[in-house]
């Protein structure tokens, strides 16, 4: 039998994602938690390892003809072992929510008591949210950020290990511009008995390449997404202690998960062996160093920095010092507009809603990959002021977009 794509093939599904590769080469994209992926991992994720049904482990799979497969995801975990320092690992949690709860299974008790940073402090919605399967099924006690310097309050963290007596410590962060210090939450764990996980979702790429801290040796267990700084396909990923080994597979599978994504585990194995290259030191040392340069820009265009500043891939941005009528709503949908995609924050103690925010989280990860660098930050937050100060004049913000366009034309994303 043909393939219908023979006789009939789908111009709408493919028009549309020729339509998407144009937004994300032609305008600005600094999400955060975004990147561009190699054409290497994209041949991957693309392949006919998709057609495969493998449910188990490599050597011990419930279906036939898993020879090629069992070595491919082999490759991938033996590749992320030794390019994190790692006892053991698990490549086939299907997204980074899915590997904290497979990690939450695998060592805590429906009900236990676990402390995480508080969402709108930020941390993430599996670190405990209320409207998240983490904050309904585990008793999560949120820390905070200090009010004075907007950093987490360390304090306050082993206030609350000392008086809740967790059976976890979650650390780990969605939109916190500063570094973590693994070290100093493992002595707290220590101190009360409890396990230490660390979610290290959007600086993987940053550990990887040397510029923010080994959580590995301290962590009980450390999961993460393979998509964000590190640059790989979109998935998740766990490591963990010997000792977690046997209880982390097994609430992947078959306590949440079914086949695995094969063509989605060679992509992953694909990013770690890019990420244990020379150039990608000099990549995530490049997306720190530009994070830097555009904070001090943004600051000099009259925005407020939570913090202060960053130490990492992102910063998030108070926009009322800049303009006190402006939300993060507002600002994300006029800049949507321009050509320059980011997305709607809260800062801590937000006096709007989530879906309105007075803030905007911004990151430098994707636009580093394209090759952009410091003089290029200074660029972009002029055109973000000059935008935001535009934003009722559609003129100004269509000739904004134009020039958006003219420099992303110097940095192509795909060559
Ligand atoms: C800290 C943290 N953990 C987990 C996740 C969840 O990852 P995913 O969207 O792949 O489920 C995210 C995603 O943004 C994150 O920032």
């Amino acid at each position: 039998m043909p393939f219908p794509s023979d006789t009939n093939p789908d111009t709408e599904v493919f028009a549309l994602i020729d339509a998407e590769v144009q937004r994300q080469v032609t305008g600005l994209q600094l999400i955060a938690s975004e990147n561009f992926t190699s054409p290497a991992v994209m041949r991957a994720v693309g392949s006919a390892l998709t057609n495969k049904y493998s449910e188990g482990y490599p050597g011990k799979r419930y279906y036939g003809g898993n020879a090629v497969v069992d070595s491919i995801e082999g490759l991938a975990i033996e590749r992320v072992k030794a390019l994190f320092g790692a006892d053991h690992a698990n490549v086939q949690p299907h997204s980074g929510a899915n590997a904290n709860m497979c990690a939450y299974q695998a060592v805590l008790q429906q009900g236990d008591t676990v402390l995480g940073l508080s969402l709108d402090h930020g941390g993430h919605l599996t670190h405990g949210s209320p409207v998240n399967a983490s904050g309904m099924y585990y008793h999560f006690i949120p820390y905070k950020v200090t009010p004075g310097d907007e950093r987490i309050d360390m304090d306050q963290v082993r206030d609350l290990a000392l008086e809740h007596r967790p059976k976890m410590i979650v650390a780990g962060t969605t939109s916190y511009p500063r570094r973590l210090d693994p070290a100093a939450f493992k002595a707290i764990a220590d101190e009360v008995g409890a396990l230490f996980l660390f979610d290290a979702a959007h600086i993987a790429g940053l550990i990887a390449g040397g510029v923010a801290p080994n959580p590995v040796p301290y962590a009980d267990i450390v999961t993460f997404t393979t998509h964000k700084t590190l640059r790989g396909p979109r998935g998740g990923t766990i490591l963990c202690k010997k000792e977690f080994a046997q209880a982390v597979d097994k609430a992947v599978f078959p306590g949440w998960q079914g086949g695995p994504l094969e063509h989605v585990i060679a992509g992953k194995a694909v990013a770690f062996f890019e990420a244990a290259q020379p150039s990608f030191k000099a990549y995530a040392a490049q997306v720190v160093a530009n994070a830097s340069a555009l904070a001090e820009a943004l600051v000099g265009q009259g925005f407020r920095l939570v913090s202060g500043g960053t130490d990492n891939h992102l910063m998030v941005v108070d926009l009322r010092p800049f303009d006190a009528d402006l939300t993060g709503k507002e600002a994300q949908a006029v800049l949507d507009e321009g050509g320059v995609t980011l997305n709607k924050n809260t800062i801590p103690d937000d006096p709007r809603s989530p879906f309105v925010t007075s803030g905007v989280r911004i990151g430098t990860p994707s636009v580093t990959t394209q090759g952009m660098k410091e003089p290029q930050m200074a660029e972009i937050a002029a055109l973000i002021a000059r935008i935001l100060r535009h934003r009722d004049d559609p003129a100004a913000v269509a000739a904004a977009k134009a020039d958006v366009a003219a420099l992303c034309a110097q940095f192509p994303a795909y060559g």
